[in-house]
């Protein structure tokens, strides 16, 4: 079993780069489908949720070969089934997005459902409702999503809630149907542009990516392409925090500043600078840091994959901060990790209520999901002696190369491999 070892109380200070957007990638990849084509992605991150969706390429048939470290060549000419199981995509919500991008290209998927963070209920309605209102039939049988059209037309669906899968997913699906698609009330996360600049740089015809609603001319084919995928939005709002949170000084390169706005707003009411440039933030703080209320909401609102490493900040802030989660039922796995390094932090209904505190104090803490074992690697950064991190590979399912990023900007973190006791102990 891998864990990090982090002896914190050090300042970040230095450069850093961040990486390709995870959640774009993690539908661009699979987005390659329908071009029956080869397309060359750039700026692709390496993390093991992309290569979970490059194992799926390859189980349907692609060939997929790494030009450099983060370009990605995908030939998919010659793919040669609709079938995804179990095992490929149990450990990621993303293997989703494989529905709609095989539908749209050959009518019909029987896609095993996905795994991915236990954020409480995580309902499909939406992207079944979609799939139904451009023709399909949607069925789950044994865990697995059987969709089919004899013929997908376009057509107008309203999002009864806003879902950045549902938006995408119907997206794919769409994009070779016959007619005319709109989604209304349809995500806006900058992921969702990247998906539609994408299927657009392929021959699609989709307008509106980036406002509610969306327009998606079917078009008869797609042809392969060369694409870089955006900056992850939530990479570098990690390491704003984590920068703010040392009381560091350091300049996150490779970002889209226009992106970070509420992140970054909110960080400056705590008193944290932030200087902008064209493509990177320098963020440099001081303590004491101003409480701050947060809600989480859709883009362009406070996203909800910084909720975890924002209440690490707000624990150090003075008075009391309020972290309200407005998109998922339950983001609060995190809250017992933290209160394990001495945090006050009490969870009334979709709020939690940070009281300030000192600092935090080492202790063993787990990742209970990707977002919030990233506030664990924060708030061990924070801290004086060393804090033992387990179950990292949820952290590594989005963070490229986190512990050579941090120690580049002056942190003690290391990963280590811890042999797994086996057989119960009697007592
Ligand atoms: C994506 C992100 C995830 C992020 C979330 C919100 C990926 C791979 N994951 O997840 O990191 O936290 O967006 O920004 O991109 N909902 C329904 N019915 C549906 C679909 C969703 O009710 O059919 C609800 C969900 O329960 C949730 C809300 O809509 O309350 C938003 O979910 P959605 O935007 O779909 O999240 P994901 O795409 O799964």
């Amino acid at each position: 079993m891998e864990k990090y070892l982090i002896r914190g109380g050090k300042r970040l200070t230095g450069e850093v780069t961040i990486s390709g957007a995870k959640n774009a990638a993690v539908a661009i990849l699979p987005a390659t489908v329908l071009s029956g084509d080869i397309c060359v992605i750039e700026n692709v991150p390496n993390i093991s949720d992309v290569y979970t969706i490059l194992k799926i390429l390859e189980h349907l048939g692609a060939s997929v070969r790494f030009l450099n470290k983060t370009t990605v060549e995908i030939d998919a000419r010659h793919l040669n089934t609709t079938f995804i199981p179990h095992e490929l995509t149990c450990n990621m919500r993303a293997s989703y997005y494989f529905w709609g991008a095989i539908l749209g290209k050959y009518g019909h998927a029987r896609v095993s459902m996905p795994g991915g963070c236990d954020f409480g209920v995580r309902p499909i309605d939406q992207h079944k409702r979609g799939f139904e209102a451009i023709g399909a039939t949607v069925e789950i049988v044994d865990g697995m999503l059987d969709v089919s059209a004899e013929k997908l037309i376009g057509n107008n669906v309203f999002f009864d809630k806003v879902s950045v899968g549902a938006t995408m997913n119907v997206m794919l699906a769409s994009v070779m149907a016959t007619g005319v698609t709109v989604l209304e009330n349809a995500a806006k996360e900058p992921h969702i542009v990247d998906l539609a600049n994408f299927l657009n740089s392929m021959g699609a015809n989709i307008m509106g990516a980036g406002t509610d609603v969306i327009k998606i001319h079917g078009v008869k084919e797609l042809h392969g392409t060369n694409y870089a995928i955006i900056p992850d939005q939530i990479e570098a709002g990690t390491y704003m925090v984590a920068a703010a949170a040392t009381c560091g000084d350091v300049l996150i390169k490779n970002v889209i500043p226009k992106h970070m706005e509420s992140i970054s707003a909110k960080l400056e009411m705590m008193g944290v600078k932030i200087e902008e440039f064209d493509e990177a933030l320098r963020v440099s703080a001081e303590r004491p840091f101003s409480k701050v209320d947060i809600k989480t909401m859709p883009y362009p609102g406070f996203p909800t994959d910084m909720h975890p490493q924002m209440a690490v900040i707000a624990c150090l802030a003075e008075g009391t901060s309020t972290v309200t989660e407005g998109v998922w039922d339950n983001r609060y796995r995190y809250v017992s990790e933290l209160q394990k390094m001495g945090a006050d932090i009490k969870v009334d209904g979709k709020m939690a209520v940070i009281e300030g505190i000192e600092e935090f104090k080492a202790a063993p803490v787990k990742a209970t999901d990707l977002r919030a074992g990233a506030a664990m690697v924060i708030a061990a950064l924070c801290c004086d002696g060393e804090t033992e991190i387990e179950d990292i590979y949820h952290i590594e399912r989005g963070y490229e190369d986190i512990e050579i990023k941090l120690c580049s900007l002056g942190a003690d973190i290391k990963k280590i491999d811890v042999p797994e006791i086996s057989g119960a102990v009697a007592m």
